[in-house]
């Protein structure tokens, strides 16, 4: 029999955003399981809770300081019981971000590494270059923007070593050459599995293992995650000893699943994070980073189902989370970034493979441009205000109401403004009418999960001028329109289609599934 998550419909819960249940501005776990109705409803698998560990909060959780503690900010320990044994009723798995790459430097290790020289080997400290050491080691850049390292003072007040962070200096990178971390890692992992937790969703999983020397890097492109092919940051062949060290622990947990956060260059580096006894899932960023073109979705599936095929592992899409601008807003904005929004929702729920839904993706909430002095991501600092980070696509939940917070909280100041403009899109209203994204994501996602046409693990795609044509081996077709004027639609019964048919032909920016 096949997995579980092998055609899963994964929803991510961004928890800060989802739902508050205490009134202080910020989701909460106890906000997760109050809407867990609303997520049965909706027809998802499961879900992927973004990092709700102990965490300052420098990059909302993604730095943690105790990896197997809930942080109070979301209910603490007893909120996640609750919501695994919830979801578990209503056949819902649950599984969590794991964040192996670093820790916070709240963290107790890199806390005792500061005071005392000699316990620093558990995270990347070097000498400074230059006589006096005042140059950084080397001159890797932080994703975030600025330098990867950041000079500490020794505890007589002196300047002293540097310590490495890829992503902001409140996030150190661990050392993987060290056995205590890989010990700690297995400590944090059974913690969850434990409890019940159903898998992980393994952050940057292409980090972890550098390459001993720390060579200085060629590229100077900061732009996030996209790796390049000689980027000594990355994608270091001994962090495969690490995912084979995480699958031996998964494997005595039946049921249980890994998905990689996988950017790397070419399919195959990519397959090689799917190897038999490495994750079982990785994340395929191809349809994020096509553009609403016949051609370049079709190059874009094409390519993914390629990469999975190459290590013999299921394919998954997304079209959207909580580090990539919107994707109403990506195709455009307005009625229109909405319309193709949804035919892209269409393409990507009838292929083969697992799903990611990014919460607020089945409103049709687009980025929200937010003022300078809320936002919070540390891309902003770091990039000298040059860079406004992902704030726009975090923005809060609309549930009900005409104004903000929309139900979300009951707090009138949330922890990122909600637009007012966004009655018009909350769940309440979106429930009651028929042509709403809502309605339509939910009839969708009912439709894949029990139609025999959505069956077979290929699928044959074809592009005539703007439109894209993908068959699935169950029968099912689905037919993309990315051009400007309506165009035939193949013979047999429409199921679905993401916007009103005209005359029977397919509109612009549109797409509909028959069989
Ligand atoms: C991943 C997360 C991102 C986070 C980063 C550092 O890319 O998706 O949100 O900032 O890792 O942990």
């Amino acid at each position: 029999m096949a997995e579980w998550w092998a055609d899963a419909v994964f929803y991510q819960v961004y928890p800060r955003s989802f739902r508050d249940s205490n009134g202080d501005g910020v989701g909460d776990l106890d906000g997760v399981t109050a809407g867990l109705g609303y997520l049965d409803d909706l027809g998802v698998d499961a879900l992927w809770l973004n990092p709700v560990m102990v965490s300052p909060m420098v990059d909302h959780g993604y730095d943690v300081a105790d990896p197997r503690d809930v942080d109070p900010l979301f209910g603490g320990l007893d909120a996640l019981d609750r919501l695994l044994a919830a979801a578990h009723a209503r056949g819902i798995r649950v599984t969590m971000d794991l964040v192996p790459n670093h820790t916070s430097s709240a963290h107790p290790w890199f806390v005792q590494a500061l005071a005392h020289p000699h316990r620093r080997d558990r995270y990347i400290f070097r000498d400074g270059r230059g006589p006096h050491g005042d140059q950084p080691p080397n001159n890797w850049v932080s994703v975030f923007g600025g330098p990867a390292w950041t000079r500490i003072t020794e505890p007589d007040g002196t300047p002293g070593q540097w310590y490495l962070h890829l992503f902001d200096a409140g996030q150190p990178d661990l050392n993987w050459n060290h056995p205590d971390v890989f010990d700690d890692l297995e400590k944090t992992l059974r913690f969850w599995l434990d409890r019940g937790v159903d898998g992980f969703r393994i952050d940057v999983a292409h980090g972890m293992a550098k390459p001993p020397e720390l060579p200085d890097m060629a590229i100077t492109d900061t732009a996030l995650l996209r790796n390049s092919e000689d980027d000594p940051r990355f994608d270091n062949d001994s962090v495969h000893d690490i995912h084979r060290f995480i699958r031996t622990v998964l494997d005595d947990y039946p049921e249980t699943v890994a998905v990689g956060e996988v950017w790397v260059h070419g399919n195959e580096r990519f397959a090689r994070y799917l190897r038999p006894d490495e994750l079982h899932l990785g994340f395929n960023f191809r349809l994020v980073q096509a553009d609403f073109d016949a051609g370049e979705v079709h190059d874009a599936i094409d390519n993914a189902m390629a990469a999975a095929e190459l290590a013999g592992a299921t394919p998954t899409w997304t079209l959207s989370n909580h580090d990539v601008e919107r994707e109403v807003t990506r195709y455009g904005g307005g009625a229109r970034g909405v319309a193709r929004a949804r035919a892209m929702a269409l393409v990507m729920l009838a292929l083969p493979g697992a799903v990611f839904v990014y919460n607020g993706e089945e409103l049709g909430l687009p980025n929200v441009d937010l003022p300078d002095e809320v936002l919070q991501d540390p891309v902003w600092e770091r990039s000298g205000h040059t860079e406004r980070g992902r704030d726009g696509c975090r923005v809060p939940m609309p549930w009900s109401g005409d104004t903000p917070p929309f139900g979300f909280s009951s707090a009138a100041d949330t922890w990122l403004p909600m637009p007012a403009e966004w009655a018009s899109l909350t769940v309440q209203r979106q429930q009651a009418e028929p042509a709403s994204t809502l309605t339509f994501y939910r009839r969708a996602i009912q439709l894949r999960s029990n139609r025999t046409e959505f069956g077979g693990s290929g699928v044959a795609l074809k592009t005539v001028d703007d439109r894209l044509t993908l068959r699935r081996d169950g029968g099912l077709l689905c037919v993309l329109n990315t051009g400007t004027d309506p165009v035939p639609l193949p013979p047999g019964e429409v199921l679905l289609s993401s916007g009103p048919l005209t005359d029977g032909l397919l509109p612009a920016d549109t797409a509909a599934w028959l069989v």
